[in-house]
């Protein structure tokens, strides 16, 4: 006789549920407004509806996304509201997993706008690891990360890891499914939402590399592409800036190194007196110093603005050769004054014009070839969020008269170069930033390098993808409102 099959126990599906981020608190008042609390301060978030109000706690816990949905009960439109709210200003995560169960994995926002998405993913469909994604450990925590990803993924099961770690080779849905450990298809569509995953087109079998994106994505090496996006604001949610994360873990390195044993060489007794030898350059070098206030009453002009640029970023020339010998491919190059890694040239400049006298406020581009400004149209309050951004870098009252972009071709130097494009791009910004620094010194005007640049931002203004011509170092400038330096 035929032992009667086992009845299979069904387990509810993981699903997808937003919550609160742990060190984040709602406060509910008694008119349904509410605000949440973050590192000890109060974000209003407006006024909901009573159902929103009653509900607004189970967000601790976290709340299903489906019940949120568009075509969700109109009960439910007041809560989903406080959810988008929450979302718009990174206050969330979202988890995927059993209802009441562990986590499988939590997905951690890390661009402002970002919405957790499943696309559409059949069983024919062939899947691989983007070259750009990476496991690595945080805490005690697995994470799985990419520069080009709006999130990243805490993998709570290791099962999920050791799955997702043979995408290494391009793989359908359908034998992903045979494996112990096979997450879902909801995760693996979040996945490929954030670029972490892609589908692998049959049609083009040309390799991995160029079937991943676009020809922007090719030139790009792991490192130098997560280098931009992590060293920049914008597309990470980790902190950014002089924050000093290290005081009373371990002290500050002296100023001034210490010597190293040998008997000295004193150059002071072989250099005549320093102000009788000093040449312009040296002195202009000494006068040169970062202006952060600027003269309202005095603002910089179109003619100050054309000599600058002109002296400093203009195309002096236009040449073909190949540099490196007779079998290196023939470039084209295009000299400015100040020197550049492999004569690349590859940086443009774009000015965001506060008060300039003839020049109307705006947003513009520098063309270093025709030496020219041709005006780019941007909405009001991305060009005002670029120049406040400056003013909080440098600490300063207002915004600058003008706030220089520096924006990187990045193709023009990966297209030659392995390993060190980005280091090279880094290295030519500072080159440029004193150019600028001096050039300005030189006409009286003041200007002030910032270390920190919102990569997305500058992608908003522009419409350009932000791995295709990116920002990499702004300069403020104008006319000094500060006192003359007593020397
Ligand atoms: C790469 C770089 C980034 C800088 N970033 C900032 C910045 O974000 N905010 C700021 O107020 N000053 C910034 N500065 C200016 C420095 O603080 C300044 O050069 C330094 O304090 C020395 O002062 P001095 O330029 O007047 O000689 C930056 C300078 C450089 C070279």
């Amino acid at each position: 006789m035929r032992a009667p099959a086992k009845k299979k126990r069904r387990t509810a599906p993981a699903e997808l549920s937003a919550r609160l981020i742990a060190h984040v608190t709602l406060e509910v008042r008694a008119d349904h407004s509410i605000a949440a609390g973050v590192s000890g301060q109060s974000v209003g978030l407006g006024k909901f509806n009573a159902d929103a109000s009653a509900r607004a706690q189970e967000l601790r816990a976290g709340l299903p996304l489906r019940s949120l949905a568009s075509g969700a009960p109109a009960t439910d439109q007041g809560i989903s509201h406080l959810v988008r709210r929450l979302a718009g200003h990174g206050l969330l995560e979202y988890r995927l997993g059993r209802p009441r169960g562990v986590d499988q994995a939590v997905i951690e926002p890390q661009l402002p706008d970002y919405w957790p998405q499943t696309p559409k993913l059949g069983d024919a469909d062939v899947l691989a690891l983007s070259r750009f994604a990476y496991l690595r450990r945080r805490g005690n925590d697995l994470v799985l990360e990419s520069p080009r990803a709006g999130a990243l993924f805490k993998i709570c099961d290791a099962k999920i890891a050791v799955v997702l770690a043979t995408l290494s080779a391009p793989q359908s849905i359908k034998q992903l499914r045979r494996q112990d450990g096979f997450p879902g298809v909801d995760l693996l569509a979040l996945l490929v939402d954030c670029h972490i995953l892609f589908k692998v087109d049959p049609a083009r079998p040309s390799g991995l590399r160029p079937d991943e994106g676009d020809a922007g994505l090719v030139l790009w090496d792991f490192h130098d592409l997560l280098f931009h996006a992590r060293s920049t604001q914008g597309r990470h949610a980790n902190p950014l800036g002089g924050v000093y994360p290290y005081v009373g873990v371990m002290a500050l390195p002296p100023a001034v190194r210490s010597s190293w044993p040998g008997k000295k060489i004193d150059l002071g007794e072989v250099s005549a007196a320093e102000t009788e030898t000093l040449s312009p350059l040296g002195k202009l070098l000494r006068e040169r110093h970062s202006t952060r206030v600027f003269d309202e009453q005095r603002p910089i002009t179109l003619a100050d603005v054309a000599r600058l640029l002109g002296a400093t970023a203009r195309v002096q020339a236009k040449f073909k050769s190949g540099l490196d010998g007779d079998d290196s491919p023939q470039v084209e190059f295009a000299p400015r004054p100040y020197p550049s890694g492999g004569g690349s040239w590859e940086l443009e400049l774009y000015l965001a014009v506060d008060t300039c006298d003839g020049l109307p406020r705006g947003f513009y581009h520098y063309d270093a070839d025709a030496h020219a400004l041709v005006p780019i149209d941007v909405r009001a309050p991305e060009l005002d969020a670029l120049l406040m951004g400056a003013a909080f870098a440098m600490g300063a009252p207002a915004a600058p008269q003008i706030l220089i972009t520096v924006a990187a071709r990045f193709g023009r130097v990966s297209w030659k170069y392995s390993s060190l494009a980005y280091s090279l791009i880094l290295k030519d910004v500072g080159v440029l930033l004193q150019t600028l620094y001096l050039m300005a010194t030189d006409m009286g005007l003041g200007g002030c390098a910032i270390g920190s640049t919102d990569i997305e931002l500058f992608a908003r203004l522009t419409g350009l993808p932000f791995h295709v011509e990116g920002a990499v170092g702004q300069f403020a400038l104008g006319r000094s409102g500060e006192e003359p330096r007593s020397e």
